[in-house]
């Protein structure tokens, strides 16, 4: 049986039933106790037609995949264009100049939260193009307008909403930054940057080199990011990695002791863990966390390369901690540039301090064209009005998920802790299916009428809009999703 929301009173834990029903006022249409049921049929088949055009979509992604390296495993969608949340692909369904008709989607991936301003936003575009017709690229042997501006503008954001050890507000507060290209080079530069300070504070190489990750983590796909992701899916065929590495648990503060050692140079943690399954970190352990790194003189990173730049409803994720709990470094990319390929690390000044010319470069990173961008998306992600339309979109959509959640108790975990669903801060949302087959069968069933999510970790369906996402919006995505509920509800109820 389908749970009713009107039998669920008393059960909506951290979210209160009166929010959820203060919430409703903001539905479009007046909300019933049982799930939306408008979204049972599939309108976005997955597979597609065999078609004898050579132009047909699957005949052009039957001609990519010829010559296209498989890494990823996709659907045959073929995106085309996209606008604030709306996607766009191309689709033989209709005909069109081209000979294609187009295919329309409701993007609640944000292209694995990149896209935070929405999909070609007119004023990004307009700064591109005018940057591409200045200067795209200089080299970093010549200092260019844009990245010193980017630069500039991280630390003072974060001297006014706080981080990396400043109290929000202050108005000093000296920290650096480092320009590359992808969460990844971000945090190779930062692994890098913990070992040469640790070199530095030791006096000998490789004496102070330990660096320390979490189970669950992840920090990217090069070696040095790779070795920091204790995932055998993702690690065992590139074995060895780098070297002098240890593994911790996740929130737990057993062993951090020896965990963390006088050897540590460093430790990588993400204070909100994305792609494991979107686990919040106690604020406790990480307090632990930054003191045993000061114990030993380690260097504590936080990874906010997902959770970061407002995901989370504040600047960096640990914007609003307790000074205690703030990192050494941080490192960020995803949304930076709204999609534009970047990445950076923003340090304490300890930290910078230990670092010189010649120890760490790139050829694109801190270029014209991304610093200009980023310097413009930064700027806009922090507009207070945007701070505060998102709060009310991640108020909502936690409101309304958690009703989800109540209405199929059969399907989605909510147990209290770790695996409390909906799970998350601001609009990094998950939702634990109980059987975690669901998770990819939910985003299928999502995908297959039209609305886009991804799945995260073992057992998680993700949730991650543009931070621009209208009230509208979540009800249309949240609807869509209570039907493939209900859908994956009868097909377990007539395989059972
Ligand atoms: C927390 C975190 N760190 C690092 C990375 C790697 O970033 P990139 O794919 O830009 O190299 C990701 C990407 O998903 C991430 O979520």
């Amino acid at each position: 049986m389908l749970g009713r929301f009107t039998k669920q009173a008393g059960q909506l834990g951290r979210w209160s039933r009166a929010g959820v029903l203060a919430q409703r006022s903001y539905a479009s249409s007046p909300r019933v106790s049982e799930p939306c049921q408008r979204y049972l049929k599939v309108t976005h088949p997955d597979d597609l037609p065999e078609f004898d055009s050579p132009n047909s979509v699957g005949a052009t992604l039957k001609r990519f995949d010829a010559s296209t390296l498989a890494t990823y495993s996709r659907p045959s969608v073929l995106l085309t264009r996209g606008k604030g949340l709306d996607l766009w692909a191309a689709s033989d369904d209709a005909g069109s100049p081209s000979g294609r008709g187009e295919r329309h989607y409701l993007d609640f991936s944000s292209g694995i939260a990149v896209n935070s301003l929405g999909h070609a936003d007119a004023q990004i575009a307009e700064v591109a193009a005018d940057q591409a017709n200045r200067l795209v690229h200089s080299s970093n042997l010549y200092h260019n307008e844009w990245s010193g501006e980017l630069a500039d503008r991280m630390v003072k954001l974060t001297r006014e909403h706080g981080g990396l050890g400043i109290e929000r507000g202050s108005s000093e507060g000296d920290l650096k930054v480092f320009l590359a290209n992808s969460g990844t080079e971000a945090n190779e530069a930062a692994l890098k940057f913990a070992r040469k300070h640790g070199m530095s504070h030791s006096g000998k190489p490789a004496t102070k080199s330990g660096l320390v990750s979490f189970n669950n983590a992840f920090h990217g796909r090069t070696m040095g990011a790779l070795a920091m992701t204790p995932n055998p899916k993702y690690q065992a065929p590139f074995a060895p990695l780098l070297g002098d590495v240890k593994t911790g648990h996740y929130n737990s503060f057993e062993g951090l002791h020896d965990l963390i050692d006088d050897k540590t140079a460093g430790v990588i943690v993400e204070p909100v863990q994305g792609e494991g399954g979107i686990f919040p970190a106690k604020l406790e352990w990480l307090q632990a966390l930054r003191k045993r790194c000061d114990e030993v003189k380690a260097l504590l990173i936080f990874d906010e390369i997902q959770c970061g730049l407002w995901r989370s409803g504040s600047l960096w994720c640990h914007s609003n901690f307790p000074t205690n709990a703030h990192p050494d470094l941080i490192t960020m990319a995803k949304p930076l540039a709204n999609g534009f390929p970047i990445g950076a690390v923003l340090m304490r000044k300890s930290v910078a301090d230990s670092i010189t010319v010649g120890d760490h470069g790139t050829t694109f990173g801190g270029g014209p064209l991304t610093s200009r961008i980023a310097h413009h998306v930064l700027g806009r992600l922090s507009d207070p009005a945007l701070v505060k339309s998102a709060k009310a979109a991640s108020d909502k959509l936690k409101a309304r998920l958690t009703e989800l959640r109540d209405l199929f108790p059969e399907l989605i975990r909510h147990e209290e802790g770790a695996y409390e669903s909906p799970r998350g801060k601001g609009l990094l949302i998950g939702l634990s299916t109980k059987d975690p087959s669901h998770a990819g069968k939910i985003v299928k069933l999502a995908r297959e009428r039209g609305l886009i999510v991804l799945s995260a970790g073992s057992d998680a369906v993700r949730i991650v809009p543009s931070l621009t996402v209208s009230l509208e919006q979540i009800d249309t995505a949240a609807d869509i999703l209570e039907s493939c509920f209900s859908v994956l509800a009868r097909e377990t109820r007539h395989t059972a």
